[in-house]
């Protein structure tokens, strides 16, 4: 006898995002004070102006459910409409348990398929695609998706090139059936022979990274990626609205822009400005900041690239809710 499969939705979509932004603001000039940098080496090297440091109350749990509550009340679901939760941070702490399950219970999601995904600073994508393979394949129908991380307390101090960089926040996104697609394939894949170029090594608190050969590998590596994800999706660079890269640094980013040729008609995400590092959360942080501004629209075909600690990457072309 064959098994039977379920069936799925044609195509799955966003229905809606939310953030979460810590309340503090650190500027240059506060880290100068603790630390040998200044306003100028930051934003030459990184881009950075400001970034947000989570207090003790805003935890990865705290953080994650206000971000995953916004996108709800903004797909207009309930949550008993949920079945799929999944969490994207590199930041947790603790192992066992993972944190989907206790963010879902405090959405007020019953019994989801819930768990915690790392895949460094590419997990929302990674997440991203997971959600919408699985609303296509029918095991959900609608899932949320979290990108959370507290960096801060994984960040060395001492160590200036890193500490100016990472920060906290966390970004979400609701998903659900379609019946055309309006989440393009995810292209992701892995480049593990530099498995240690951005790490906390066993038994180690803290975070290195070897901030030269990131840069190298961003800024060579995945173009490629991008042209894969866009080409999987059947669009080319003219049909792209917003070009919302991994919020790793803003010469990353300008790079990136440059070589794919996106003009004037292409908004290109700079929250890295406002927000720095923020890992798993800088993309749906970098993608809401410009909805609330206006400068992106309901409709916006956008295209996505995380990539980070692995080092892995995943991107994709998906329409904003
Ligand atoms: C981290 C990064 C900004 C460092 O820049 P860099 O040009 O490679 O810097 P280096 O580590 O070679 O250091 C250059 C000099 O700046 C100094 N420096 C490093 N951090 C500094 C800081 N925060 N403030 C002032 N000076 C700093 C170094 O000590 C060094 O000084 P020296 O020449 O006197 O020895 C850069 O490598 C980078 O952006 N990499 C990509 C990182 C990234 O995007 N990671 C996220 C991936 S998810």
């Amino acid at each position: 006898m064959t098994i039977k499969l379920r069936e799925g939705a044609p195509g799955a979509r966003l229905l809606g995002l939310g953030a979460y932004r810590p309340r503090r603001r650190v500027t240059n000039d506060e880290l100068s004070q603790v630390m040998e940098t200044n306003d100028e080496w930051i934003r030459t090297r990184v881009g950075i102006a400001e970034r947000r440091w989570a207090a003790e109350d805003e935890t990865l749990v705290e953080m994650a459910v206000a971000a995953g509550g916004k996108a709800l009340a903004a797909s207009g679901l309930s949550p008993d409409q949920v079945d799929l939760v999944v969490v994207a941070s590199a930041s947790l702490r603790a192992p066992i348990p993972g944190i989907g399950p206790q963010v879902a219970h405090r959405l007020g999601v019953p019994r989801p398929g819930s768990f915690d995904l790392n895949a460094g600073c590419a997990g929302f994508c990674y997440a991203i695609g997971v959600a919408a393979d699985a609303i296509r394949t029918g095991s959900a129908r609608h899932a949320i998706v979290v990108g959370v991380e507290r960096l801060t307390d994984v960040t060395d101090l001492n160590d200036r090139a890193t500490a100016v960089i990472f920060a906290d926040g966390a970004g979400a996104a609701v998903l659900g059936p379609s019946d055309e697609p309006e989440i393009g394939p995810v292209v992701w894949g892995s480049d593990g022979d530099q498995y240690n170029a951005i790490e906390i090594a066993a038994g180690s608190s803290t975070m290195t990274m070897a901030g030269q050969a990131v840069y190298r590998w961003a800024t060579t590596k995945l173009t490629d990626t991008l042209v894969e994800a866009m080409d999987a999706a059947g669009v080319g660079p003219q049909d792209i609205d917003v070009f919302a890269p991994h919020q790793a640094n803003l010469r990353i980013v300008e790079s990136m822009t440059k070589r794919l040729g996106f003009g004037e008609r292409t908004v290109v995400a700079r929250d890295i400005v406002q927000a720095g590092n923020t890992s798993a959360a800088s993309i749906p942080l970098a993608l809401t900041a410009l909805l609330e501004s206006g400068e992106a629209k309901s409709g916006d075909l956008a295209l996505v690239l995380g990539f980070g600690a692995g080092l892995t990457f995943a991107g994709q072309v998906f329409r904003l809710p």
